[in-house]
């Protein structure tokens, strides 16, 4: 794909995510990695639901403008969307909304880490809630950093989601994904609570992810418990550490514990 068409591609998104109401107004920001230098991203203030392809900005690695039309300027949020980026040279788009349900248990605090669908489990296994930061500042990258490694979404506290993936397409897919569960998950709890699917159930969805070899960072790769066949993430209550055979595995516990504690697991 040449440069015009990757902008095409980015007004595209931001349309979807308009129309869905995934966004309101000017909310939201999409951003397209073109090489370790050069990233287009959507302009501050606009309608993502409107956009032509005028309309990109095109920045370096640290957020710095490289190319804007008129008064166009990058989004608020390009440090957000540079640290994943940084930290994750896997990623090669990055999409942030406030998709309503999503939202809605990013406001209430509450993360997304019931197994409830085998989809959610594949494609996301936790969502975690990165902790609450004032838009634009250093303050949302920092609290995204520490899930940044170990998930491909995650709830930003009272504000909405960031997903990330190896494709602009992948990373609006992993949005769609993440709205969806939420969705799920809170009709489900207004029905009388999910019936959760069993540690055996989560176990052999996980391994459908591993044969896919599917791309990305998923809490099921992270866990020990699971390279030593015992439940993880979804079920093993946090208590990865005890499985560690080697001192990778430790390192890995040690890891998971942490962003299972931050996830009150
Ligand atoms: P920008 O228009 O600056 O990208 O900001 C929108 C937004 O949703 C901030 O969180």
């Amino acid at each position: 794909m040449n440069e015009y068409e990757i902008k095409k591609e980015i007004c595209d998104i931001g349309k979807r995510i308009y129309n869905k109401g995934m966004v309101a107004a000017n909310d939201g920001n999409i951003s397209v990695k073109l090489n370790d230098h050069e990233f287009l991203c959507t302009p501050t203030g606009v309608s993502k639901g409107f956009m032509t392809p005028e309309y990109i900005c095109k920045v370096d690695e640290n957020g710095k403008v490289l190319q804007a039309n008129g008064s166009f300027r990058p989004s608020s949020e390009i440090k957000m969307h540079m640290r994943v980026y940084r930290e994750r040279p896997d990623v090669n788009a990055v999409v942030h909304a406030h998709p309503m349900y999503a939202t809605s248990f990013a406001i209430a605090g509450i993360p997304l880490t019931q197994p409830i669908m085998p989809e959610a489990v594949i494609a996301l296994g936790c969502v975690p809630i990165a902790e609450y930061g004032t838009p634009s500042t250093e303050e949302i990258p920092d609290a995204v950093s520490k899930y940044v490694q170990h998930f491909d979404s995650v709830l930003l506290a009272n504000h909405g989601a960031l997903t990330f993936s190896d494709s602009l397409l992948n990373a609006y897919f992993k949005m769609e994904s993440t709205e969806f569960y939420a969705q799920l998950l809170y009709q489900a709890k207004l029905l009388g609570g999910p019936k959760e699917l069993s540690e055996e159930q989560v176990q052999r969805l996980y391994e459908i992810r591993r044969q896919f070899g599917l791309k990305g960072k998923h809490p099921a790769d992270l866990c020990p418990n699971t390279k030593a066949g015992k439940p993880s993430c979804h079920n093993c209550g946090g208590n990865c550490s005890h499985a560690g055979a080697s001192e990778n595995a430790d390192l890995v516990a040690s890891i998971t514990k942490k962003v299972m504690e931050q996830l009150g697991l």
